[in-house]
């Protein structure tokens, strides 16, 4: 949360812009401008739109006129869908840079006279600041995704963290979470999206949760055991999803050696079978990878991971199941803001910020668990859940209608936690993303939930 004084939030507009200039600094010009893949934006596009959002919230909302409000409707995700931005004549690189320059100039010159007025709820506390920053921060996320579709040229990170390594824990361990009312969403103070809201009580029966995201090697299992071929263990929409998109394995994986890379569900359950995960690779942005057992499985869309779950004599979590596990302490009846409590930083505690570049192997970090005893709720995965998105009682929409209310209702599932793809600041316990259950380019995995 930023402290609304002027320059811990100049830092932190500076510190986000960092990032994305760090993530792009190695793409060419063609790499930023093309469209890489059709459920992706060219990542110019996310770039132009960044600045127009800096724009609106930080620029225009405070009562100044737009220089360039022609570029703002180009930028504006409901003004021009994505399937128009790959040909807007606006992608021009050196051209978009410096107009996020620019718009940063007027909003830092804006900041310096700014009243974080308590009366005004855009201001107040710095709000529209941070959901500046955090947006910013959020297509990073979008962006990593592109990068990983990416298939023009190879990708070379400016930085990159030695991952940390397996440590012998057990896949498939399971804690025990009680019967009893908890608190859901995010308290009063802070910053929280307008879907967080309002905190309130569920009561939630007791449950058994994965300790951990279930990993490739567990996933594996269900391969073996000719999962993508078991008409019982899908539901019927995800069965004829499944068919019709020719799902044999999750995205990115491909046979080794020989093996054709669209592989049939007969030959992807034999090489499973046969080879193990030794049959398999995976491709990644920054190349091919062997497959670890140990390492969350990631890029499985909502109806793989519900088949896997069946498989497991499981299912996926409801969303209160997942945040009680997440943040409700037994002891001081109590939720937290972050499994392992209220400090926001991340380190030794979760697999966030993006430059591991990719999951790391359950039990890497055990001091980030939560009261209950789960660990690597936030980082390396996003997690589906059975929930579909919608508002909590009470919502209100703020301060626009398109962050969440014009998504609620069946069609979207929720994914709670966060990816290896996440910043940190963007990363809580009550943080509700949100996604259609065919997708798979996001960094999405699977937490185990049974009945006890
Ligand atoms: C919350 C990740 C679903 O990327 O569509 C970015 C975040 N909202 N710009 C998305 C968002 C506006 C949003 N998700
Ligand atoms: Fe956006």
């Amino acid at each position: 949360m930023i402290q609304p004084d002027r320059n811990s939030v100049a830092a932190a507009l500076t510190a986000v812009r960092e990032r994305t200039l760090e993530l792009i600094a190695g793409l060419s010009e063609d790499a930023l401008s093309r469209q890489h893949d059709s459920l992706m934006s060219p990542i110019n596009w996310d770039i132009g739109h960044i600045g127009a959002f800096e724009d609106l919230w930080l620029v225009r909302s405070l009562g100044t006129a737009s220089s360039e409000a022609e570029l703002d409707d180009a930028y504006d995700a409901f003004k021009t869908p994505r399937s128009e931005r790959s040909e807007l004549d606006l992608l021009d690189g050196p051209f978009l840079l410096s107009r996020l320059e620019d718009v940063r100039k007027q909003a830092l010159s804006l900041l310096e006279t700014v009243e974080f007025d308590p009366e005004n709820q855009l201001l107040r506390d710095g709000f529209a600041y941070e959901m500046v920053v955090l947006h910013e921060a959020q297509h990073q996320e979008t962006i990593l995704q592109t990068i990983s579709l990416m298939t023009s040229e190879p990708y070379e990170p400016v930085t990159r963290w030695e991952r940390p390594r397996a440590n012998g824990v057990r896949a498939g361990e399971m804690v025990l979470v009680p019967a009893g009312s908890c608190h859901i969403g995010a308290a009063p103070a802070g910053f929280a999206y307008d879907n967080e809201r309002p905190l309130h009580t569920a009561d939630v029966d007791s449950f058994e949760i994965g300790r951990f995201p279930v990993t490739n090697g567990e996933y594996l299992e269900f391969m073996a055991a000719g999962g993508y071929e078991d008409r019982q263990l899908w539901t019927d929409d995800g069965w004829k999803w499944k068919e019709q998109a020719s799902l044999s394995a999750p995205m990115y994986w491909e046979p080794k050696d020989g093996v054709e890379v669209t592989t049939s569900v007969e030959e992807a359950t034999r090489v499973a079978r046969e080879l193990g995960l030794e049959g398999w690779q995976r491709r990644t942005s920054l190349g091919v990878e062997q497959l670890n057992a140990s390492v969350p499985v990631v890029h499985v869309c909502c109806h793989e991971a519900e088949a896997y779950a069946r498989f497991a004599s499981g299912r996926l979590p409801t969303e209160a199941e997942w945040e009680k596990a997440a943040s409700w302490d037994p002891d001081s009846e109590s939720p937290r803001t972050y499994p392992w409590g209220e400090d926001p930083q991340p380190d030794g505690r979760a697999n966030l910020d993006q430059l591991n570049f990719g999951p790391v192997p359950i039990g890497a970090y055990p001091a980030g668990r939560s009261a209950v005893g789960c660990e690597q709720m936030l980082g390396d995965v996003w997690e589906w859940t059975a929930s579909t998105l919608i508002g909590y009682p009470g919502f209100r929409p703020f301060p626009y209608r398109e962050y969440s209310e014009v998504f609620f209702g069946p069609e979207y599932r929720v994914l709670r936690g966060s990816s290896w793809a996440t910043r940190p600041r963007v990363s809580r316990n009550s943080f509700r993303n949100w996604d259609y259950p065919i997708r798979r380019q996001i960094f999405s995995g699977v937490r185990l939930v049974r009945n006890a």
